[in-house]
């Protein structure tokens, strides 16, 4: 087995470090975050990431796990990853700091014939500056690789261990062999490319994943306009294998760490190298639309204005199975309904209050979806969360100001919310959007109350 080094163990970094340990290999894991790294060392995650805990507990028990928040003297590992977090700047650019500084510190610290691979996304061509740096102060000859990760929060552990591919690029390919080694017995497809091609691999695949949902996105506000139902819409394309279902899931669209800051480098990156990226640019106008048109939904459904009316919004995490809040379309949502003068309230069952109160400070966070029903003129669901999809808000409708429920992520069923005694919204399926006193009429019969309670 082989003995390895993975710097930044955030989302991308804890899992891989973890996943790599299962595999049999010894992994030293170095963070700057000492709290990030004290809680590893209590054998638990710092982030919540179904699975990752117990494969922590087992690698800290037999020693193939070692969490530390500074730089050993020497680094023994033969193949070092780098998982630092690379922020998009105000323009779209990625900021590339944290990963200078952490190939400076490694360089120095590597022995000869080491291998650095860049796990972090980064934009096209940072293989080559990592390549300069590494040669400029490593000593030894230091190999760069690039090695894109495709793992979605809240299935992490599942992607790294099941991959749909491995993604490699670089100029040796004797190093490509040894990183491509280490994912053999997962016996996915090794695609090995030039560092660029790679690199670029990562972005096209997030922003075309963005455009399928900004497409859907698109779609579904034609259908609110001509009728259909866009979830029927999605299943239908999705049957052509050319098309595939995932991802044409109409809502408030996406958001995360990832997908906002990929998309928005990828066209800053194509700008400034003389393209012009018009498709990219749209995909991003829809999804900030996407926000805009759910607030004017709420407005609807509760009267006509915001000012003074009290919103739950259900979920604060950008997604289900994440305590992930960076650019969450809940918290968008939230900060919207609250620049009109409505008093939001906030549930989620996984994200700290405090850590929902640093995004937005003028809402309130609920301690259950009872607190924060008390006197509200709508729920809105903005997170896929399994507990609100399998909560029964009949037991919450005495407690509301007037019943109306907009399922922002077209995820809930809408009979049984209409059963709960709530006037039922949602994105893009019109035919469904009828209030708790309709008996369900057959297609096409629309009929919407969005009466205020007193
Ligand atoms: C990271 C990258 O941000 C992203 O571009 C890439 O797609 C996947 O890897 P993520 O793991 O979600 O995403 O980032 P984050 O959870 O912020 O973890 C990064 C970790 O690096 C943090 O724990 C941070 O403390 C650490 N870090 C940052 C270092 O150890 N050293 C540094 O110099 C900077
Ligand atoms: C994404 C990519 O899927 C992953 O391959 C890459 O490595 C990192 O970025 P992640 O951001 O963790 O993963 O979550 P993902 O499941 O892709 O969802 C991203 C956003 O899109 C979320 O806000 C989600 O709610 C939204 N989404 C997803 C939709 O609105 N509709 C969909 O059909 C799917």
């Amino acid at each position: 087995m082989t003995h390895l080094a993975v710097i930044g163990c955030g989302y991308v970094g804890g899992v891989s470090a973890a996943c790599f340990a299962e595999l049999g290999h010894t992994v030293d894991c170095i963070d700057v975050d000492a709290e990030r790294i004290a809680i590893y060392n209590t054998g638990r995650s710092p982030i919540f990431e179904p699975g990752l805990d117990p494969l922590i507990e087992r690698g800290l028990s037999n020693g193939r796990l070692r969490f530390m928040s500074s730089y050993p003297d020497a680094l023994d590992a033969e193949i070092v990853f780098i998982a630092v977090n690379t922020p998009g700047s105000h323009e779209g650019a990625a900021d590339l700091r944290w990963v200078r500084d952490a190939v400076s510190s490694v360089s120095s610290r590597l022995r000869p014939n080491s291998i650095i691979v860049n796990k972090s996304t980064v934009p096209i061509g940072t293989g080559d500056l990592v390549e300069g740096m590494a040669r400029r102060s490593g000593d030894g000859v230091i190999s760069v690789v690039s090695n894109p990760e495709f793992l979605r929060e809240g299935s992490a552990v599942k992607d790294f261990m099941n991959p749909d591919r491995v993604v490699l690029g670089s100029n040796d390919t004797c190093a490509m062999e040894r990183v491509a080694a280490l994912y053999a017995p997962l016996g996915a497809q090794v695609q090995c490319v030039d560092i660029r091609t790679a690199e670029m691999i990562k972005y096209a695949s997030n922003a075309f994943l963005a455009t399928k949902i900004s497409f859907i996105n698109e779609i579904a506000a034609i259908c609110e306009s001509l009728g259909a139902d866009v979830k029927e819409v999605a299943r239908g394309m999705g049957m052509d294998a050319r098309i595939g279902g995932q991802f044409l899931s109409a809502g408030l669209g996406w958001g995360g760490s990832c997908f906002p800051k990929d998309v928005r480098a990828l066209a800053h990156m194509a700008a400034v190298h003389g393209t012009h990226p018009q498709l990219l640019r749209s995909v991003i106008e829809i999804n900030n639309d996407q926000r805009l048109r759910t607030v004017q939904k709420i407005r609807t459904a509760v009267g006509g204005q915001l000012d003074g009316r009290r919103i739950l919004i259900l979920g604060a995490a950008f997604k289900a199975d994440t305590d992930d809040i960076r650019n969450s379309p809940a918290l968008e949502l939230a900060n919207l309904l609250a620049f009109e003068g409505a008093e939001v309230a906030i549930h989620d069952p996984v994200v700290p209050a405090a850590r929902i109160k640093d995004q937005a400070p003028q809402v309130q966070v609920a301690a259950s979806i009872e607190d924060g029903a008390i006197g509200a003129h709508a729920l809105v669901l903005a997170t896929d969360w399994t507990q609100f999809l399998e909560f029964d808000f009949s037991t919450v409708r005495a407690l509301v100001a007037s019943p109306v429920f907009v399922d922002a992520r077209n995820c809930m069923d809408s009979k049984s919310v209409r059963r709960a005694g709530f006037d039922y919204f949602c994105i893009g399926r019109p035919s469904l959007q009828l209030s708790a006193s309709t008996i369900d009429p057959g297609p096409g019969e629309l009929v919407l109350s969005g009466s205020v309670g007193s």
